[in-house]
């Protein structure tokens, strides 16, 4: 077995995804390349550490690939439901995160403030990873990339169409995407754009990686000749409230079969999941052959393993 390096000088934590630069996600898909292909060479890479998981909300995918993920580097983990209480409310979060320093190895934290997960990070002297919080979702679109570096040979100008809310994912896809050098296309209702300060970073980084970055507003602009076709929920965990307005709103941005038919002739459609079939999506595309979405579940696994390698061998 080849010996694959760890890339070197990542910073301590992944909160957003823009802490990589995009030569160091070049390495760090290999390195998840490499942990997919042969998972036996990395059976003790955490042997003796202990991580804690916190999650102030749901989950399947990011919980038990975390969990299975920590489990086969040898590993173990704590989880903590947070369901029931937000973080900070029974204890300050700098005491949460200066007792568990003393403790465990490293914290992977599902929230819904980014500022909940900053300030875990700020006071704790071991990595945190974000799980997901209400800006980002970067484990989620690593996978992707690396999904669709798998699937394409490439991520050099793939076109990447991303339609609906300019949610956590969307943000996450923007920041790695621009990394990878891909062009994404953005296309949301009004009101519903990505983070202005998000899009400029993207931007910036495209310029360097000859990716491109577009924020529309048809979705048949963002569709047309993409390779990819991603979307998710129009309401995402805790906007649960807003469900019927934006049902109305995101109506005419559905991924449907007749908006997927102007995409490329061998196009892949994208969710992270969970998925509401006949809202964002129908049917007739998320279960097509021309979906991956169980790909990109599985590749949550192999790439997490790659973070938690990256980060705390
Ligand atoms: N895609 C994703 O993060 O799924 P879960 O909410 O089930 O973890
Ligand atoms: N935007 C969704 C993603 C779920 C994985 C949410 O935050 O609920």
């Amino acid at each position: 077995m080849d010996a694959v390096a760890t890339p070197t000088a990542l910073k301590h934590d992944l909160l957003t995804g823009a802490e990589w630069t995009p030569a160091q996600l070049r390495d760090f898909f290999r390195l998840a390349a490499q942990i997919k292909a042969h998972p036996d060479g990395y059976r003790s890479a955490l042997a003796g550490r202990v991580l804690t998981m916190i999650f102030e909300k749901p989950s399947l995918r990011t919980r038990v690939t975390f969990e299975t993920g920590i489990a086969n580097l040898g590993g173990t983990v704590i989880f903590l439901d947070h369901t029931a209480s937000r973080l900070g409310e029974r204890e300050p979060i700098r005491d949460i995160a200066k007792n568990l320093e003393r403790w465990v190895q490293g914290i992977v934290a599902r929230v819904f403030a980014q500022e909940a997960l900053d300030e875990l990070a700020r006071n704790a002297n071991v990595p945190v990873i974000n799980a997901l919080s209400d800006k980002f979702h970067p484990c989620q679109a690593l996978a992707d990339f690396f999904t669709l570096e798998e699937r394409f040979g490439g991520l050099r100008g793939l076109k990447l169409a991303y339609v609906g809310d300019g949610n956590n994912m969307c943000h996450s896809l923007l920041v790695t995407g621009a990394r990878c050098g891909a062009h994404v296309r953005v296309a949301t209702p009004e009101g519903y754009e990505p983070n202005a300060a998000i899009v400029a970073e993207a931007k910036r980084v495209a310029r360097e990686t000859r990716g491109k970055i577009e924020i529309l507003r048809a979705p048949e602009e963002a569709v047309s000749g993409a390779q990819a076709v991603y979307t998710d929920v129009w309401a995402s965990m805790g906007q649960e409230s807003e469900t019927a307005k934006r049902e109305v709103t995101f109506a005419a941005y559905q991924v449907n079969e007749a908006l997927f038919a102007q995409a490329a002739r061998d196009a892949v459609f994208l969710h992270c999941l969970p998925a509401h079939r006949g809202l964002e999506v129908t049917p007739g595309v998320i279960d097509s052959p021309h979906s991956i979405i169980y790909d990109q579940a599985e590749n949550r696994l192999h790439v997490q393993k790659a973070i938690l390698h990256t980060l705390l061998t």
